[in-house]
């Protein structure tokens, strides 16, 4: 059978997550690397034994790379994905896809344009709980939806920002509370539940020393008609676990994290909890590699049998369209329809 070559642009924390689920993936071999920091690549090329390329475009000239995984600052990840793609290289890109609406439709132009695969990492879309409440919302198990609220406050010290060159800035971060930490919560939301009308939204920078905001609330109206709350803050001390709650007109449900707490739907079995799977909400690096284990072996999947990724580049762009929204709506103090 054959194998999906693996390379890597950008050596830092997430990459770590990419190599070690690759390793543990069957017809997936770790290939190469890349880096403009040149301790960061040697070290990452030595730790895993793998090539490095001194630059991107060695990495996308080189026919044996099937598929690469963008793990830069987020403000690059529009950059390399499209370098990719106009090489015909298959695409995975780590969370937020890119910063602005702008950025995906680029990614999704030059995805066509050249007939690769784009695959997003949004790992908690993976995880059981979350497949299965979509589904007993679809089936009308909650009957109407009538309130969807999530609440993401979370801790990121001052010296977290301070010791990244990029984190906490419009230029590379896109944004801050919401658009890096936030966003897989929202990303969950609009999975189960479908996609936003109308939103109003407050972002604000309350008590960190960052360009971007640490505290956001806004107000959301669903297409399904149901209402909502978005929280998202990086200054709570000590920091909370991830909550949703969702009501219906027939029944409720809230979950911490991967866990089912409260779980008022007649006649379905509570799903496993999965609380294993994500405790980021203090440490930012204190999350499971099985969601990443899990999105991986998909694009394999994908390459190998030429199907759709699970969370494709259209899928992608959801949470960049609403989280850019808020800030829209925050900065006009205004209501924001989306498209
Ligand atoms: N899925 C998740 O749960 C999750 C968790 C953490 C981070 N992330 C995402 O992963 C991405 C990286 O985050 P991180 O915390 O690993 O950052 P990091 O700063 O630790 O690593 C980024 C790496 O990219 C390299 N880099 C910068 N510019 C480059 C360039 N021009 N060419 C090649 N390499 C370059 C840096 O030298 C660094 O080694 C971000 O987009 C972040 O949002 C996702």
């Amino acid at each position: 059978m054959k194998k999906v070559n693996f390379g890597i642009i950008g050596c830092g924390l997430i990459s770590n997550n990419h190599a070690d689920a690759i390793r543990q993936i069957d017809n997936a071999v770790l290939y190469g690397c890349t880096d403009v920091n040149e301790k960061s690549l040697l070290s990452f090329s030595d730790k895993y034994g793998i090539k490095a390329y001194q630059s991107v475009e060695d990495m996308l000239n080189d026919d044996n790379i099937d598929v690469v995984s963008v793990c830069t600052p987020s403000g690059l990840h529009a950059r390399f994905a499209v370098m990719a793609a106009n090489h015909g290289k298959h695409v995975v890109v780590e969370k937020p896809m890119a910063l602005t609406v702008e950025q995906c439709n680029e990614i999704i132009k030059a995805s066509e344009e050249n007939h690769i695969k784009v695959e997003v990492i949004c790992q908690n879309r993976f995880l059981n709980t979350f497949r299965q409440v979509k589904k007993i919302i679809e089936d009308g198990k909650l009957g109407k939806i009538v309130s969807a609220d999530i609440y993401m406050k979370f801790y990121r010290s001052p010296e977290y920002y301070a010791s990244s060159n990029w984190k906490g800035t419009w230029k590379m971060d896109g944004g801050g509370a919401l658009m890096n930490q936030g966003i897989h919560g929202i990303d969950i939301m609009l999975f189960m539940l479908g996609d936003v009308k109308s939103v109003f939204g407050h972002a604000r920078t309350l008590s960190r020393d960052i360009e971007v905001e640490d505290t956001a609330s806004a107000v959301v109206e669903y297409e399904n008609g149901a209402l909502g709350i978005i929280q998202g803050t990086t200054s709570v001390a000590p920091g909370y676990p991830r909550r949703v709650e969702i009501n219906g007109d027939q029944g409720s449900l809230t979950m911490i994290e991967g866990d089912i707490t409260v779980w008022d739907v007649k006649g379905v079995e509570k799903p496993v909890n999965q609380s294993e799977s994500a405790k980021s909400f203090r440490d930012p690096m204190n999350f499971s590699i099985e969601g990443h284990i899990l999105q991986l072996t998909d694009m394999v999947e994908v390459i190998l049998n030429d199907r759709e990724p699970f969370v494709n580049q259209y899928e992608g762009k959801r949470a960049v369209e609403l989280i850019t929204a808020i800030y829209q709506s925050s900065k006009e103090r205004k209501l924001i329809e989306l498209k």
